[in-house]
């Protein structure tokens, strides 16, 4: 039976090839996305957020607009430089021809909780501003969420954006302090296991062949403009694919090892802002809220990622 799925989403190169992982996976039901300003402003997010569902032969997936600030301070938007201006990497994909849904993200994720006769998987792989306001605004639908799923934070390896703080917590670290301790556990895939399972240029390869259409085009397109990236800061053009591993869980739990603790979010310090705090052996005696993600299976992640988005590129094209 497939899963029920809502995700909010700033795309974002990354976030670009989660929605390709969903749309190919047949234990996602993907019920709607929301967008939200993160890697770059809410008018490319969303228009981001159509075109790869036109593209993935999702019309079908309604797109809400959520917000495009964080709730209490300023955020400066994502570096160009990782995913360009337009948010994809100068991958041009045609708009189709409808538009976002008039209910916005909030409505959209009340109206599709709400009519689900299951609970649903919310996937949240940007800023939780989205998220906060929906369990903010209606906490009895928000209570209804049979789990939270998010790209964000680090246990071990703590920062991306600054040295404690990873860019989707760092974004709005107000909202997602009220997210973690909302009562909805949280299954917080971060950077510990994102920055283990980097994708070497060579793993593309399936989607580089004579026969590839353009799902596989845009995606390589999209993956060398971000390999680019990695390469000017890392030496090595392989990349952390963050969104779709946070798709993945859902897709196969059994693809990372996620223990159960108290984790809480700083908002307050001047060096540690945005910073994941999980505690680890329990010394708070703290009800745990999360399950944290701390290794991943690296093989099965690039095979299952790779292999879909094959898979759907030969299925459409
Ligand atoms: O730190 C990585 C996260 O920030 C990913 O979700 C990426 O898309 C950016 O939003
Ligand atoms: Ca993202």
């Amino acid at each position: 039976m497939a899963i029920p799925v809502i995700i909010d989403t700033d795309p974002g190169i990354d976030d670009a090839i989660a929605l390709a992982l969903a749309c190919a996976s047949p234990e996602i039901d993907l019920l709607g996305v929301t967008t939200v300003g993160g890697n770059t402003g809410i008018e490319n997010t969303t228009g981001n957020a159509l075109r790869l569902l036109h593209l993935f032969g999702r019309d079908d997936v309604p797109v809400g607009a959520g917000a495009a600030r964080a709730l209490t301070f300023e955020a400066d938007l994502g570096d160009p430089s990782i995913h360009g201006q337009g948010g994809l990497g100068g991958v041009e994909l045609p708009l189709p021809e409808r538009g976002a849904d008039p209910r916005g993200a909030l409505g959209l994720l009340v109206d599709l909780v709400e009519s689900h006769p299951d609970p649903v998987t919310l996937v949240a792989i940007g800023p939780l501003t989205n998220v906060a306001l929906f369990a903010a605004t209606r906490p009895d639908l928000y209570g209804r969420l049979e789990r939270l799923v998010i790209m964000g934070g680090g246990v071990h390896i703590t920062g991306n954006h600054t040295p404690t703080a990873e860019f989707n917590i760092w974004f709005d670290p107000e909202a997602a302090a009220r997210v973690f301790a909302a009562g909805v556990d949280v299954t917080m895939v971060g950077l510990d296991v994102t920055h283990k399972a980097m994708f070497a240029g060579t793993d593309w390869a399936p989607l580089r062949t004579p026969d590839s259409g353009a799902v596989a085009k845009a995606v390589t397109g999209m993956v060398d403009f971000y390999g680019s990236f990695y390469l000017s800061q890392n030496g090595s053009d392989a990349t952390a694919q963050h969104d779709s591993l946070a798709d993945a869980e859902v897709i196969a739990p059994d693809l990372v090892l996620t223990p159960h603790f108290w984790t809480g979010v700083e908002t307050a310090g001047t060096l540690t802002r945005g910073m994941t705090v999980a505690d680890l052996t329990g010394v708070w005696k703290r009800e745990p809220n999360s399950h944290v993600a701390l290794d991943v299976d690296v093989p099965a992640f690039i095979d299952l990622l790779v292999g879909r988005i094959a898979e759907l590129d030969a299925r459409l094209h």
